[in-house]
């Protein structure tokens, strides 16, 4: 099949809502990654996602809506979150919630709750209008591989396989959403991203952050997966290291391969004369620019070198997060 790639104008949109109908799966931008769309309601189209991405059967969807849906006709809404509605929506914020059971059992893999999510981006809003229906998506990416932010990341996955990316330029956030579960008394983070903890308990006074314990079954089974990796070697140093990842670069060079480091901007300015993608200097550049420079890593280098950023806390925490598990490195 051929796979367009169109702007979000009249036409694309009505073909989108046609394509819905009829249970294909749609790409589409969001403001953090692009996700892969498919009527929640509709248990084929939702089991096509899975096939499609090659995602385990255990991994729940997000189900994103338009930001004029009544979302109480899928969830249980407990008071608390009508505040975190008001303060992140629409934005980079899912909130996890006791499910009515109203779309596909597969979305959610047999769980009791149901993940929502109300993009920001115009694109996004303007196709779950267009579709009025709840759509099921993950990140628009193979299982494992780096998330996509630019309509060319989905191409290089999926085309042929899908009929259509709705494109809206590049994804500003670069990070995943944050995770939330707001069903226990105080909401939970349970994938970290760029609406964070801090801002959470401004609003309702207690934000958990959830840690898998060993041998427990994960509340947010993602979070157990192998994630985000380039395709292409990678080494890891702490920041304190970078003599010894120096070394590292200068034994591959001198196997003719080709070295890169990935670092922050501060790090970058140290290494000059060496090859670097620069992930930049504040939490919001370093998650804007993850993505695409994993993904430019894995086509231009034989060995891609992380540095770990100094920072921690706030945004910072969600891009550890990614970072670290793009470098096979568990967090903590
Ligand atoms: O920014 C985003 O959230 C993007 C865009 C496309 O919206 N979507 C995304 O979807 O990142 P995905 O499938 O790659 O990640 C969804 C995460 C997974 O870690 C999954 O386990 C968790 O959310 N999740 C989904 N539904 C859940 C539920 N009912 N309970 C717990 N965790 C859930
Ligand atoms: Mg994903």
């Amino acid at each position: 099949m051929k796979t367009l790639v169109l702007p979000p104008s009249a036409d694309t949109l009505e073909y989108a809502k046609e394509l819905i109908k009829a249970g294909e799966v749609v790409a589409f931008h969001t403001e953090t990654v692009y996700g892969l769309g498919a009527d929640a309601r509709n248990d084929a189209a939702v089991r096509k996602i899975f096939a499609l991405k090659g995602r385990p059967a255990d991994n729940p969807l997000i189900s994103h809506v338009h930001s004029g849906y009544d979302i109480s006709v899928l969830v249980e809404t407990p008071p608390y979150t009508e505040a975190l509605r008001r303060a992140f929506l629409p934005g980079p914020l899912t909130m996890v919630y006791p499910s009515k059971g109203k779309v596909s059992p597969a979305v959610s893999c047999g769980l009791p709750t149901l993940s929502v999510r109300v993009p920001s981006s115009p694109t996004a809003q303007a196709f779950l209008r267009a579709v009025d229906v709840p759509i099921a998506a993950p990140s628009a990416n193979r299982s494992k591989h780096v998330s996509p932010v630019t309509a060319q990341h989905v191409l290089d996955d999926f085309e042929g396989d899908i009929p259509l990316i709705i494109d809206g330029g590049a994804s500003q956030g670069g990070i995943e959403s944050t995770v939330l579960d707001c069903t226990g008394e105080v909401p939970q983070i349970l994938r970290a991203g760029l609406v964070t903890r801090e801002m959470i308990a401004s609003v309702v006074g207690a934000c958990g952050i959830y840690h898998m314990r060993a041998g427990e079954k994960p509340k947010s089974p993602g979070m157990a997966y192998k994630h985000y990796a380039p395709g292409c070697r990678t080494a890891f140093f702490s920041a304190d290291n970078t003599e010894e990842a120096v070394r590292c670069y200068g034994r591959e060079k001198g196997a003719n391969g080709r070295p890169y480091f990935l670092a922050e901007h501060a790090v970058c300015e140290r290494l000059s004369g060496y090859d670097c993608f620069d992930l930049g200097a504040s939490p919001e550049e370093m998650a804007a620019n993850l993505y695409a420079l994993l993904r430019e890593g894995e086509r231009k280098a034989t060995l891609l070198i992380g540095i770990e950023p100094r920072c921690r806390g706030g945004v910072m925490d969600g891009v550890r997060n990614r970072l670290l598990r793009a470098f096979g490195q568990s967090e903590n």
